[in-house]
């Protein structure tokens, strides 16, 4: 007989055979009379180990294995209104694959603790239901881009070029030059665009934010996007439609999780094209009427963008914000104060998921804006390449995954968004 998952033994008729693997995820022990609830990739099942029913040493066993100890399982599956799942497995066969020892999580521990240890608590049900729904998002994700003609392509995270600012770069030595991790693909995708016109990326992106919030990581994982032929307002059209397709798939595909996780497919099932546009001049007065002291060219913070979104049940987006306040890359208006620009926030207060634009294509524009930001111009040189052969309009943006697994999954804090997250106090483990 071969190993099963749980999900197929919990479907399994009263008096089947059935033969797992897993982890001690509970146990309790009355006697002759061993509880032990089995959890695997797929589940968690309840068995029943009983002295008469198996030999004296495999008892032994099961009286012995902590929680945690890896084991396998023979028995018969039997129906049981109380067990988790509504069905059971009285034991035939028992057997200890890997001892555990004491497992230093228990109940209520200091999130520091669970931090210091988060390679044992990724184990958690609540862990494993994101990290399944991240893995299922990135799955849609990619279906999507594929159903559209995008090409994946696979840009360079070492690089000399600061494109989101300075002051948020992790520099180090290469071979005695200065270089960074990346903040973003978006240059290399900007060349791409030439050869291949339509591209995505999903990369790790790395900010020296000393920002401790709910939102921030120092690393997370980018996807980006840039198309050639493309102005803002189109560009918001793709962001549009992306996001819709990912919530209707979600809502449809990961109906365990979003249940275990707390969050109504119904919230999502409403995100559809088109989402609102407001400027951000207007949104400034917006702020202003609720009461927040707010002026032109100051950027927005969780607050703000809470307040923007009430009352909101689909993203929203920003646009058209000044000139100071975005990067280099991002194309100046006609009205020569604000750019061609769009932030994504999403509802209930999660804040911006998507920061795109239209990217501007006047060399000496770029660079004035880059010296004053102290940027050192000569390594955009081949970035203005770009714009001497055959530069055409286009535009992209950037999604933060985790931003997005945050709001989609309703977490408190988006540490929680990724398997071992990196925070300005945190590179262990
Ligand atoms: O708005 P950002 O800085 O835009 C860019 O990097 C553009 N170059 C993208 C592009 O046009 N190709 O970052 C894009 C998104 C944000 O909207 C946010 O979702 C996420 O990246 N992000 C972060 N996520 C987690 N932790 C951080 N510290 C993040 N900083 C940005
Ligand atoms: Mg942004």
């Amino acid at each position: 007989m071969k190993f099963e998952k749980i999900k197929d033994v919990i479907k399994k008729e009263e008096g089947q055979k059935a033969k797992i693997r897993g982890w001690i995820y509970r146990k309790r022990s009355s006697g002759k009379i061993i509880f032990i609830v089995i959890r695997d990739s797929t589940g968690i099942i309840q068995t029943i180990v009983e002295k008469e029913k198996i030999s004296n040493e495999e008892f032994k066993k099961a009286e012995k294995a902590l929680i945690e100890s890896s084991v396998e399982i023979e028995g018969t599956v039997h129906e049981d209104k109380r067990a988790p799942g509504g069905k059971e497995i009285h034991v035939t066969k028992f057997n200890v694959v890997g001892f555990a020892q004491d497992f230093p999580i228990t109940e209520y521990q200091s999130v520091e603790f669970l931090l210091d240890n988060r390679h044992l608590w990724i184990r958690s049900r609540k862990l494993t239901e994101v990290m399944k729904l991240k893995a299922k998002m990135l799955r849609i994700i990619r279906r999507w881009f594929d159903e559209n003609d995008f090409y994946e392509v696979t840009p360079s995270v070492i690089t000399t070029n600061a494109a989101e600012g300075g002051a948020t770069v992790f520099s180090f030595d290469y071979f005695g030059q200065e270089a960074f991790l990346s903040q973003t693909a978006q240059m290399y995708l900007e060349a791409l665009i030439f050869s291949l016109e339509n591209v995505w990326c999903l990369t790790p992106s790395f900010r020296a934010e000393k920002s401790r919030t709910r939102r921030h990581l120092t690393e997370y994982w980018h996807l980006e996007a840039e198309e050639a032929w493309l102005n803002n307002e189109e560009n918001m059209k793709l962001q549009e439609e992306l996001i819709s397709y990912v919530c209707q798939s979600i809502a449809k595909e990961c109906k365990d999780e979003l249940e275990f996780l707390g969050r109504d497919p119904k919230d999502l099932k409403i995100v559809e094209p088109p989402f609102k546009r407001i400027k951000y001049k207007d949104a400034i007065k917006m702020l202003n009427e609720k009461g927040f002291d707010i002026k032109w060219g100051d950027d927005f913070g969780a607050p703000h963008e809470k307040a923007l979104v009430e009352g909101e049940e689909k993203p929203i987006f920003v646009t058209h914000f000044p000139v100071e306040s975005k990067a280099f890359y991002m194309k100046i208006s006609p009205d020569g104060k604000t750019v061609e620009c769009a932030d994504m926030l999403a509802p209930e207060g999660y804040g911006e998921i998507i920061g795109g634009s239209e990217r501007e294509e006047n060399i000496d524009s770029m660079i004035e804006r880059l010296k004053k930001d102290g940027a050192n111009i000569k390594n955009y040189e081949w970035y203005f390449d770009l714009r001497r052969y055959g530069s055409v309009p286009h535009s992209g943006f950037g999604l933060g995954i985790e931003r997005l697994l945050c709001w989609i999954a309703k977490l408190e804090h988006i540490r929680d968004a990724t398997p071992f997250p990196r925070l300005v106090r945190r590179a262990y483990p």
